[in-house]
């Protein structure tokens, strides 16, 4: 994965725009996988469902709280990914009250399928959706990867550790320590 450019994708997203009027004025956007990464360094993290527990309470949050630190460290934009529509995304931010990550929504899961990433969860009525990963991205070119051990469909457990921001604060931190 390390040196591999991330996939070319147009992602289908929906934007606020008061010109479009009445109570709920989003229109359509498409963004690319240029507009999200070439000429930055950012940290992209996956995960397996909007809304879902871990997700929810740990991942999301915990990179949206430690932004700042992420920044200090030279990240210039934190995203996250996830194989759901750009409706359930844009409620899965407002719910969060996120001001500093950004959601992509991977509805039709083609860039996570071009990752490798892509698992059937049809255990649990998903469907497919992406396997826990994050990396470290620059300029469109996968620097650092971080991904949950045991790849698999219909996976029994859902392991979070390794892609957590935590963990990537840390190899970030040792990594300026030995540069
Ligand atoms: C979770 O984030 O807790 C979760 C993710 C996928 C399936 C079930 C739960």
């Amino acid at each position: 994965m390390l040196g591999r450019k991330v996939p070319a994708v147009t992602f289908r997203t929906r934007v606020r725009d008061e010109a479009v009027g009445g109570s709920n004025p989003y229109r359509w956007q498409d963004v690319t996988s240029d507009d999200y990464f070439v000429g930055k360094r950012v940290v992209l993290f996956s995960l397996p469902g909007a809304f879902t527990p871990t997700c929810s309470t740990y991942q999301l949050p915990d990179f949206e709280k430690l932004t700042p630190e992420f920044r200090a460290l030279g990240i210039d934009a934190i995203y996250c990914i996830s194989v759901n529509d750009a409706f359930v995304m844009n409620a899965w931010g407002k719910s969060q009250g996120l001001e500093n990550v950004k959601l992509i929504p991977d509805g039709s899961g083609e860039f996570t399928r071009k990752m490798g990433m892509l698992v059937a969860k049809d255990n649990l009525g998903f469907g497919m959706r992406s396997w826990r990963y994050a990396a470290v991205i620059n300029n469109g070119v996968v620097e650092q990867w971080f991904e949950e051990e045991g790849y698999s469909d219909n996976c029994d457990s859902d392991p979070y550790g390794i892609s957590s921001p935590q963990n990537i604060l840390a190899a970030l931190k040792s990594q300026k320590l030995a540069a």
